[in-house]
């Protein structure tokens, strides 16, 4: 299977499952519901719950286990999105070619959407289904808790608004602000798969390595697209990032100069995964697929 196939496989598994896990019948407050169905299901690349899927793979975890992290850590990524679009923050109204969940619904709905989508991913990790052994479970929750949180992706969020005011530029600011924000959903996707298998220091350490560099250059890749990219093929407004002043890489070296950069972090992600051989063979594609695409 080719990344591309694996990549619309893991969509279409995770939406099935999403589905599944976010249920319309029988809900106590049907309207939150509607806007987390709205806000998780038919769209999205899914390019972190394949991170999930495919990290568990080349360590010898189950699918079906990594499918459920993977589902759960999308959760958190949609319910960052919902966020992220409020007029408070990013203030948007298109994401995934379609309007923001406060435009279709309402602020307030969209806030507890949001809630609604972050406390359900720890619910999902906890069931006995996601794995057997409880101190997995554990292990798992932990691990989303950190990079979800103020030591992650909320506090990189919280920088990245505080850098539209006080605008910094020093590599090593925006270099915090885009590991944060992006990059710690990135290092738990990845790191998933080894929990789930159970894995030893070594296999933890390279599989951090390649997040690391593929967050930062998915990110990189984000902000070039902001500048280079059509709404049509985005499913996002552009042109924003310069607008509101944003803390990136296209903000400091240029276009071109960012492009350098992602190119040659996908360097160093490909090279972290080489002990694998072509077991990691999707991998590699992945790591060039992010500073390729074109949404
Ligand atoms: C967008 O993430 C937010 C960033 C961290 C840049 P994605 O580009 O993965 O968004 P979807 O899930 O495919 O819509
Ligand atoms: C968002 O970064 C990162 C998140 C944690 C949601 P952006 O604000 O650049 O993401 P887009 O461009 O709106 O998808
Ligand atoms: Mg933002
Ligand atoms: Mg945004
Ligand atoms: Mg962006």
């Amino acid at each position: 299977m080719s990344f591309l196939e694996a990549l619309k496989k893991t969509a279409r598994d995770v939406d099935t499952l999403l589905d599944e896990l976010i249920p319309l019948k029988g809900a106590a407050a049907p309207r939150v519901v509607e806007a987390m169905r709205y806000a998780a299901l038919g769209a999205g690349k899914r390019i972190r719950p394949f991170f999930v899927r495919e990290s568990a793979r080349i360590l010898g975890a189950d699918d079906r286990a990594a499918l459920r992290t993977g589902a759960a850590l999308e959760c958190v990524h949609c319910y960052s999105l919902v966020h992220d679009d409020l007029p408070a923050m990013d203030d948007d109204d298109l994401r995934r070619g379609r309007p923001t969940v406060h435009k279709q619904f309402d602020e307030a709905t969209a806030i507890l959407a949001g809630d609604g989508l972050l406390t359900h991913a720890f619910f999902i990790l906890a069931r006995e289904e996601t794995h057997p052994n409880a101190a997995v479970r554990a292990e798992l929750i932990a691990a989303l808790a950190q990079a979800a949180g103020h030591e992650g992706m909320v506090g990189g969020q919280m920088l990245d608004l505080q850098a539209e005011e006080a605008p910094s530029h020093a590599e090593e600011d925006v270099l915090r602000i885009q590991r944060l924000k992006t990059g710690a959903l990135f290092r738990f996707a990845l790191l998933a798969g080894a929990i789930l298998a159970q894995a030893g220091a070594e296999d933890r350490r390279r599989m951090q390595d390649y997040a690391d560099a593929v967050g930062l250059a998915f990110q990189i890749a984000d902000d070039i697209l902001d500048v280079e990219a059509t709404p049509e093929e985005l499913g996002k407004a552009t042109g924003k990032d310069a607008e509101a002043g944003k803390a990136t890489f296209v903000d400091l070296y240029g276009v071109d100069g960012a492009r350098k950069r992602a190119e040659a972090l996908v360097e160093r992600a490909i090279a972290a995964v080489d002990p694998y051989g072509p077991r990691a063979d999707l991998l590699r594609e992945a790591a060039r697929f992010i500073i390729e695409r074109r949404k």
